[in-house]
């Protein structure tokens, strides 16, 4: 039986592939390399010494899907495949509400005419809008999203919950990620964005390899200790372990399982500057800006729900977050060269 990863060339997607070959899974990826490299899985194959299994793929073409599902002996899918920028989302929330969403609602339709109702699915914090008090658990209320992006994520989990309670053999879990950093140790894969990176990590890195001269800080008057948004950095190795836990849950006939995955510390923009100098010894020359527009003042989880029910927990600091994505980012200076 094969674990059907989609957009697993992405940045989250390899690194959860080396962590399911690594445990004796056998892994299908399907991308359509939007985003990705097909470099990224090459990698990973490097990484662990074991073939991936490929599929170019977009998960609107139901007739490519089925041909996937007919070929392979799939048992259970984790979707990372989608659009994630929240920026781009709000020029073009039409692309992201139907990448995202029919995109899913085709995936989940093949897999039903396939008898596949196992689901792990990405979801974000961002589902949590602005919440009302930190850390967030999985009780906290959903809010309202700033932008289509966090909505698709939103919508998605409703839907799924929705399929999973009309039929009781499917198994969902939705896991609410933080705000993945890092890289895997080796060096050999981690995040690759395309453009100006709108996340602050990539940011820091592409500065510190000479790429772009220096930060913008979005903001120094939130009310937080040092004025700069507190997030919740989870490494992205943790993260992956994260989905290997989760499908032994699924193995268990999980039902519904909703869990965030962060550490449950908060780390200001600030903190993350210095830390990285630190971390490398490389300076990050900074400057202030104004407020970037969606930005909510502080975010972080309580994690103890995932290390209750799954036995994770995020096992890296804000050290080897630094350290990984440093390794990564100056060792390929331009990401996977495309
Ligand atoms: P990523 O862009 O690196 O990976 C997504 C992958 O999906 C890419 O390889 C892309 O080519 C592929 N893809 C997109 N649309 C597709 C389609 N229609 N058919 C087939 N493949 C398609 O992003 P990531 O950071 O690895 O994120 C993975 C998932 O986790 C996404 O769903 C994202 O929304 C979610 N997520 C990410 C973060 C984050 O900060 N990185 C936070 C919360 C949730
Ligand atoms: N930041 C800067 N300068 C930059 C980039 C970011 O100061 O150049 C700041 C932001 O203002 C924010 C913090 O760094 O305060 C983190 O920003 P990111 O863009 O890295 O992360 P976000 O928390 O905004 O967003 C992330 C994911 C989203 C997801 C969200 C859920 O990128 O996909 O977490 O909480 F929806």
């Amino acid at each position: 039986m094969a674990i059907l990863v989609t957009g697993g060339a992405g940045y989250i997607g390899s690194h959860t592939v080396v962590e399911l070959q690594n445990a004796g899974y056998e892994v299908v990826v399907l991308d359509n390399l939007s985003n990705a490299s097909e470099k990224s899985l090459q990698r990973v194959e490097q990484i662990t010494g074991k073939p991936v299994t490929f599929y170019k793929a977009d998960i609107l073409d139901k007739a490519a899907l089925e041909d996937i599902f007919a070929k392979e002996n799939i048992d259970s899918v984790i979707h990372f495949a989608g659009l994630k920028a929240v920026g781009e989302s709000v020029q073009k929330p039409w692309e992201y509400y139907n990448n995202n969403i029919t995109g899913t609602l085709t995936l989940l339709q093949v897999m039903r005419e396939h008898g596949v109702k196992n689901i792990i699915f990405s979801s974000s914090a961002t589902v949590y809008g602005t919440p009302a008090q930190v850390p967030v658990t999985e009780e906290t209320p959903k809010g309202e999203c700033t932008n289509p992006y966090g909505w698709t994520k939103s919508m998605l989990e409703q839907i799924l919950q929705d399929i999973q309670k009309a039929d009781s053999e499917w198994n969902v879990i939705l896991l609410r990620y933080f705000n993945p950093i890092g890289a895997h140790k080796s060096g050999l894969i981690g995040e690759n964005p395309s453009g100006i990176p709108n996340n602050l990590m990539p940011y820091i890195t592409q500065v510190a390899v000479g790429k772009r001269e220096e930060l913008g800080v979005f903001g120094d008057d939130y009310p937080t200790p040092d004025g700069t948004c507190i997030r919740d950095y989870v490494h992205v190795v943790d993260l992956a372990i994260g989905h290997v836990k989760a499908l032994k849950k699924i193995e268990d006939k999980a039902g519904l399982c909703i869990y965030n995955l962060g550490t449950g510390k908060g780390s200001s923009v600030l903190d993350i500057v210095h830390s990285f100098k630190e971390a490398t010894g490389v300076p990050i020359p900074y400057s202030i800006k104004e407020r970037r527009a969606g930005d909510i003042p502080e975010n972080y989880a309580n994690a103890e729900k995932a290390y209750r029910e799954l036995g994770w927990k995020a096992q890296y600091g804000i050290k080897e977050m630094c350290e990984d994505s440093w390794r990564w980012q100056s060792k390929n200076p331009d990401g996977y060269g495309e």
